[in-house]
């Protein structure tokens, strides 16, 4: 069904430099100082989070990984034949592939994500590796609006794969209007297929956002590096140094890019003060006590089916229905 040599031209929704100018120039004006966590992955922060996954101290992927492995079997029965599997932030495929390899005759496959070159290799890698799968990438910004692609009449639920914790990056307020979104999508009758990273001993957290080989800082400085390239600005990513700590007031891992003097940056023109030892907070990765994100799931109009986790407690893999 699939042409491997063919192009996978996704649908492009990819938000252009003027609103990432607007959201930069928004976050750097408010205080304290932010920047959206979204612009962390362009090609070289995507890399760089590949790195991060790899690190000893990064326990998620490999954990999630490693329930994924050994509970396919029960994964793959709460997702039947026929069903539309929408991942959403689709990124490296390794995870999706571990699920695909133990469904047969899904109705289509739709990754969605905001990097559309990457999306587009790794759709057209996947539709070689599953020549019967239709595979129909959506380039788009997930926690937009944006349209699915047609698929087979006869299909049966949509089910969404939101894997890596990605919703602790979210607000609990907003991540549920963002799994309400989801449940639209979904239906009656559809489900989520989520990884949530658990709440735990605070030195195994800090660790895994404080690497010893400076990736996460990397990571984190390059988006300064980012907004040079793509926004005329001066930042001296040296005289920025990253921090991150877990907040129990609020259940969350906080990435910030401090200011280690005082400065003036300017950015397309518009010059920006940082004082000595200001911060501006890049990321928050919230973690979350089953029971915490039952409640949360339940605001947003989705019940909790089946959890899975480790041994250690680390991470889990939820499977939640549309109430
Ligand atoms: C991709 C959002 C799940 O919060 O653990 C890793 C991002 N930031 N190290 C996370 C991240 C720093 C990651 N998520």
């Amino acid at each position: 069904m699939n042409d491997p040599g063919g192009d996978l031209k996704p649908l492009d929704f990819e938000p252009r430099t003027a609103q990432f100018r607007e959201e930069v120039l928004a976050g750097l004006r408010s205080r304290p100082k932010t920047l959206p966590c979204k612009y962390l992955y362009d090609e070289a922060g995507s890399r760089l989070f590949d790195r991060i996954c790899e690190l000893d101290e990064y326990y998620p992927t490999r954990t999630e990984m490693a329930i994924l492995r050994e509970r396919i079997g029960e994964i793959a029965a709460v997702l039947g034949p026929d069903d539309v599997l929408i991942e959403y932030g689709s990124g490296s495929s390794t995870k999706i592939r571990i699920l695909l390899d133990a469904l047969d005759r899904l109705a289509a496959y739709i990754p969605i994500d905001i990097s559309c070159d990457h999306l587009q290799r790794s759709a057209e890698d996947l539709a070689a590796s599953y020549p019967d799968l239709p595979v129909l990438p959506v380039c788009a910004d997930y926690t937009g609006t944006f349209a699915l692609p047609p698929v087979r009449a006869d299909a049966a639920r949509k089910i969404v794969f939101f894997p890596g914790s990605t919703i602790g990056n979210f607000e609990p307020e907003e991540a549920v209007g963002f799994l309400r979104g989801i449940a639209a999508v979904v239906d009656r009758g559809g489900g989520l297929l989520i990884g949530v990273d658990l709440k735990k001993d605070r030195a195994v957290l800090e660790a895994a956002y404080n690497d010893a080989e400076g990736v996460t800082a990397a990571f984190n400085l390059n988006l300064l590096h980012r907004i040079n390239r793509e926004l005329e600005a001066d930042f001296d990513p040296d005289r920025f140094r990253h921090e991150a700590i877990y907040s129990e007031e609020h259940g969350r891992i906080e990435m910030h890019l401090v200011s280690t003097v005082a400065q003036t940056v300017t950015i397309d023109g518009i010059e920006i003060r940082f004082e000595a030892g200001e911060t501006v907070h890049t990321e928050s990765s919230y973690k979350y006590a089953p029971e915490e994100f039952a409640a949360l799931a339940g605001e947003a109009g989705f019940a909790v089916e089946r959890f899975w986790t480790d041994a250690k407690r680390l991470f889990s893999i939820q499977y939640l229905v549309v109430a």
